[in-house]
């Protein structure tokens, strides 16, 4: 694993501010929770750490990674490009000599979650809300799932998101709901019922 000292550097070169504080913060909920539930706990950091890296790039930056890498996006990542700083993230950080596939997982699918998470890709999804300059009205109730179980955290926090989305009339991303589908079937309705 790539030594902190140069992930901050690198880190530095893309964003400051509010967003590297918020990355620091998600660093720090990332080895809690790494360790609480047995990951390994250098990557979870690295990945909190580094998981926002693409989300200040240029319109530019974006369009001319999106054409290296040949990425064709759906009617609805190109309405909304945010979605997309998890992947254009992960291929920054493997550029950058960032190897782990599991730290690049992670960061991949921190925004919109995916079919069939890691623990490692639920841990820094769930880092990323409960951090704590996070004040939305509910992370109080996360916070406390993540405490218990990772599983019933995530759902949680995804439902909450998923709820969100919709009353503010905007469009669910398709992996958000394979992550929610996934999720329910094989670990929430196995603990509840
Ligand atoms: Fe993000
Ligand atoms: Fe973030």
């Amino acid at each position: 694993m790539m030594d902190r000292d140069k992930q901050l550097k690198l880190l530095k070169k893309y964003i400051s501010g509010s967003r590297l504080k918020h990355s620091l913060s998600v660093e720090k909920t990332a080895i809690k929770l790494a360790k609480k539930y047995n990951a390994d706990v250098d990557k979870a950091a690295a990945a909190g750490l580094l998981h926002d890296i693409a989300k200040d790039l240029s319109k530019s930056d974006r369009n001319a990674l999106i054409k290296k890498y040949h990425l064709e996006l759906t009617p609805l990542e190109e309405s909304a490009p945010e979605l997309l700083h998890g992947k254009l993230g992960a291929l920054i950080l493997a550029e950058n000599g960032i190897t782990s596939k599991k730290v690049l997982s992670a960061v991949e699918n921190h925004t919109m979650g995916t079919d069939n998470m890691s623990k490692l890709d639920k841990i820094v999804y769930l880092a990323d809300l409960i951090e704590p300059k996070r004040n939305f009205s509910g992370v109080k109730k996360l916070r406390f799932y993540a405490a218990r179980d990772l599983d019933v955290a995530l759902f949680e926090s995804m439902k909450a998101s998923l709820l969100r989305v919709i009353k503010s009339d905007k469009a669910i991303h398709p992996k958000t709901i394979d992550a929610y589908n996934h999720l329910l079937i094989n670990h929430i309705n196995v603990k509840l019922f």
